[in-house]
């Protein structure tokens, strides 16, 4: 197995799950080894293994950050999110290997209140991250290699890593006595990363092709999953400040679908109903994280 963006938040617990169990067979060029931007590079890394299936997770995913290049198909956020992918896509379809492609729930545009999205419904990315993640998706399922996109939303881990998620924001903040803002009129299915990881591995177990999303059993609000991270840590609610949407969304430089939730009963179909697990079982399993990492710090 390689695995490409292997230091990210996503890929580097990747690395630690599936490197427990079988440490040598998940190969992790680093960025400064392998620059998955130069293609002559990363061919001839694809060519000399006989690894069956990539994982790609090499990405730019700083949502606003991306608006500064808006409509360059020159500029990083395009070549990372949709120009990589197609090549990543193209080598791997010659050399039969199985490529599977992380994308997001930002692909949809949110205005669907009444139900979560499902793999197959139409998809109208708003911002510019989102639609070079679209883009990427497209030349990955038009590429003829056996590919699985998988669509994932506010990935959270109680483990440590600079990029940082909306659980550990909360975290920090309740730590400092701070208030946080969780916007109240917004369906999201936020993933615990382990999910997401055992979720990669049975995919990559089954060579499953198609699109998958990969998410929370069921929905919530940031509101809501901001008050239930309070609770668990005997925190008040009050903390915790309701907030609309659209005054969110004032705050920042990319537009945001209101609504992003996925809908996650195919992969439920295909692997069980143990691996996406409800919010609240999510949490639990996030806040035995924070302490079983607490505990090893003491160590
Ligand atoms: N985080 C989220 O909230 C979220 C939500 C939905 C979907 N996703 C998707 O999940 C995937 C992983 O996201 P993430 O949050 O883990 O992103 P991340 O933390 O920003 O990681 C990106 C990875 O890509 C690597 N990379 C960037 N440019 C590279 C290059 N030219 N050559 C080789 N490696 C390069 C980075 O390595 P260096 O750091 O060494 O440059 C890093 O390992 C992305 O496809 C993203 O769209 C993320």
């Amino acid at each position: 197995m390689v695995v490409l963006g292997g230091s990210g938040l996503v890929g580097s617990r990747v690395l630690e799950l599936w490197a427990e169990d079988a440490p040598a067979s998940v190969l992790a060029p680093a960025h400064v080894d392998l620059d998955v931007l130069d293609s002559d590079a990363l061919n001839a890394y694809l060519r000399q293994t006989d690894a069956a299936v990539v994982v790609n997770l090499a990405a730019w995913a700083d949502v606003d950050a991306a608006e500064a290049q808006r409509g360059d198909p020159d500029g990083r956020v395009y070549a990372l999110n949709a120009a990589h992918p197609e090549r990543l896509a193209s080598v791997c379809g010659e050399l039969g290997k199985h490529l599977i492609h992380v994308s997001t729930d930002y692909v949809f545009d949110g205005t669907s209140s009444e139900r979560p999205y499902r793999e197959a419904d139409a998809t109208h990315p708003l911002g510019w991250y989102a639609e070079t993640k679209y883009i990427g998706e497209r030349r990955v399922l038009d590429s003829g290699a056996r590919s699985c996109v998988v669509r994932i939303e506010m990935p959270f881990t109680g483990r440590s890593h600079p990029r940082s998620d909306f659980a550990r924001i909360c975290l920090r903040r309740f730590q400092a006595g701070e208030p946080i803002r969780g916007v109240e009129d917004q369906r999201i299915t936020p993933v615990f990363l382990d999910d997401v990881v055992r979720a990669l591995r049975l995919i990559a177990a089954e060579r499953f092709a198609g699109i998958l999303h990969v998410a929370a059993a069921d929905w919530t609000t940031p509101y809501r999953f901001a008050c239930s991270i309070a609770k668990r840590l005997g925190l008040s609610t009050g903390l915790v400040q309701p907030e609309r949407f659209e005054i969110f969304m004032a705050t920042r430089a990319a537009a945001r679908p209101q609504h992003p939730w996925l809908d996650v009963s195919l992969f439920a179909d295909l692997f069980g109903r143990h691996v996406l697990r409800s919010t609240e079982a999510q949490l639990d399993a996030w806040v035995d994280q924070l302490a079983s990492a607490r505990v090893a710090n003491r160590l």
